[in-house]
């Protein structure tokens, strides 16, 4: 089982802002010297186990712990371990960590994957992209990539474009934007929107608020049916001029961040018309500083001609990502001490597996795919009236109509007198009546609900 000192990087929540700035300065100093720092790791490996393809995340992670000094081992085709014979991610993963390896990192195809891992994990557990949910480490290189050359991230205008519905990495940029109190910019092909519960989660938790946005002349962005948002928190007292039809008009931007068609989620859906920068969307005086990112690998989202412009940084984020991975693997098995106290950010964030009568609706998450055998329900509470729980795997978020209690067995609606009286420890959350009968919970009284 799980040593509870351990820590993971599953969200990119599991590290404050502090954490994450002391782990730039590490690279920084990691950096001036890539080959000075073979003996930090010795004796320690750290075992990658990708079930989905990969490059850059998985080269530079074995990289970074081959620079340290440790010691790698690798399973990059799932067709070649035991996946194949249908071994679950736990029982890999409990193997694994262990006498096999000291830290584990792993990308999968299934939203909240990486949770998993971490929970079944006696070692550190690293996300390296589980399915469209998140990808805390490509944000760990994009945010130190933007920091190194602005020297700064408070108050940063920052576009995400393209796919933002699949793209994990926007996920994890975007709360770490957030949190850093960076502005951010959605620029969505029609269809490819934030998912809500991101959008949800950024209002919720960062005090982040939504407004229309237009953004002026961006040849290859706009024009193409893109509706742009403006998504901050830094500015509440400005943006309550704004109204719904008045959209923040920027005049500005500082990065960039543009997302391939990430086609190996889509079910069928055209992307005909997806926004392409090329050097005529640079001409545009509103990019006159702004640096050009992308978590790579490109298609055909941005012409091989800007590779040259100084204001490209995509190939730098990739190089940057050595040196990143490097301070946070070091961390991670205890060789380098962070100073910033810890807060209230934890690895693993405690469920409700007891908030049984709901299901995750998500059909890509990882307790209706490859989890279904063996693992729960498992949410969080993330708003009290009324109850929104989020799966504690992948996030998505439900809406309770009812409160059963796990005593009595009968449910009613959330906000009556009733529901308020169950303690808590023993609430169960139910979207509606038939999942909660299915679940064999009765109605109060005669065996019609309360009308309260
Ligand atoms: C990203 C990923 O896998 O999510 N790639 C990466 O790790 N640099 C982005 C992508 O595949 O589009």
């Amino acid at each position: 089982m799980a040593t509870p000192e351990k820590r993971d990087l599953v969200s990119i929540d599991d590290l404050t802002c502090e954490e994450i700035l002391e782990l730039f300065r590490h690279a920084d100093e990691f950096r001036e010297d890539l080959r000075a720092w073979s003996n930090l790791c010795r004796g320690s490996i750290m075992a990658t186990l990708f079930f989905e393809p990969s490059t850059r995340t998985r080269l530079s992670f074995e990289s970074a712990m081959l620079r340290l000094g440790g010691g790698v081992i690798s399973a990059a085709d799932s067709a070649s371990t035991s996946r194949a014979k249908g071994e679950s991610l736990a029982d890999t993963v409990r193997v694994v960590g262990g006498s096999y390896a000291d830290l584990l990192v792993v990308r999968h195809p299934e939203d909240g994957a990486a949770r998993v891992a971490a929970r079944f994990a006696s070692v550190p557990v690293v996300n390296g992209g589980d399915g469209a949910h998140e990808h805390p480490t490509q944000t760990l290189c994009d945010l130190y990539t933007l920091w190194k050359e602005k020297g700064r991230l408070e108050g940063l205008e920052v576009v995400l474009c393209g796919d933002l519905r699949h793209s994990r990495t926007v996920h994890s940029f975007a709360y770490a934007l957030a949190r850093f109190r960076a502005n951010i910019v959605t620029m969505a092909y029609p269809g490819f929107e934030m998912p809500p519960y991101v959008v949800e989660r950024l209002k919720r938790e960062f005090h982040v608020q939504a407004t229309p946005a237009s953004v002026g002349d961006l040849p290859g962005i706009v024009g193409s049916g893109n509706s742009a948002a403006y998504l901050t928190a830094s500015k509440p007292h400005q943006l309550a001029l704004f109204t719904n039809i008045t959209p923040v008009h920027l005049e500005h931007i500082d990065a960039i961040y543009m997302t391939r068609a990430q086609r190996e989620r889509h079910r069928g859906e055209s992307t005909e018309g997806y926004p392409r920068l090329s050097g005529a969307s640079l001409r545009s005086e509103m990019l006159k500083d702004a640096r050009v990112m992308h978590p790579l690998p490109r298609t055909d989202e941005i012409s091989y001609e800007l590779d040259s412009d100084p204001r490209a940084v995509y190939f730098r984020q990739a190089e940057l990502g050595v040196p990143m991975r490097m301070a946070l693997l070091a961390f991670l098995l205890g060789k380098i001490r962070l100073h910033s106290p810890p807060t209230g950010f934890r690895t693993v964030q405690p469920g409700l597996s007891f908030a049984r009568g709901l299901r995750c609706r998500n059909d890509r998450c990882v307790v209706n795919g490859e989890g279904a055998r063996y693992l729960v329900g498992d949410f969080r509470l993330v708003q009290e009236s009324p109850p929104v729980l989020a799966c504690a795997y992948c996030g998505s978020e439900a809406t309770a109509a009812l409160i059963g209690s796990a005593h009595t067995k009968v449910y009613h609606r959330y906000n009556s007198a009733e529901a308020r009286r169950i303690k808590p420890e023993n609430r169960v959350y139910f979207e509606s009546e038939e999942q909660a009968r299915t679940a064999e919970f009765r109605p109060r009284g005669d065996g019609e609900p309360e009308s309260e």
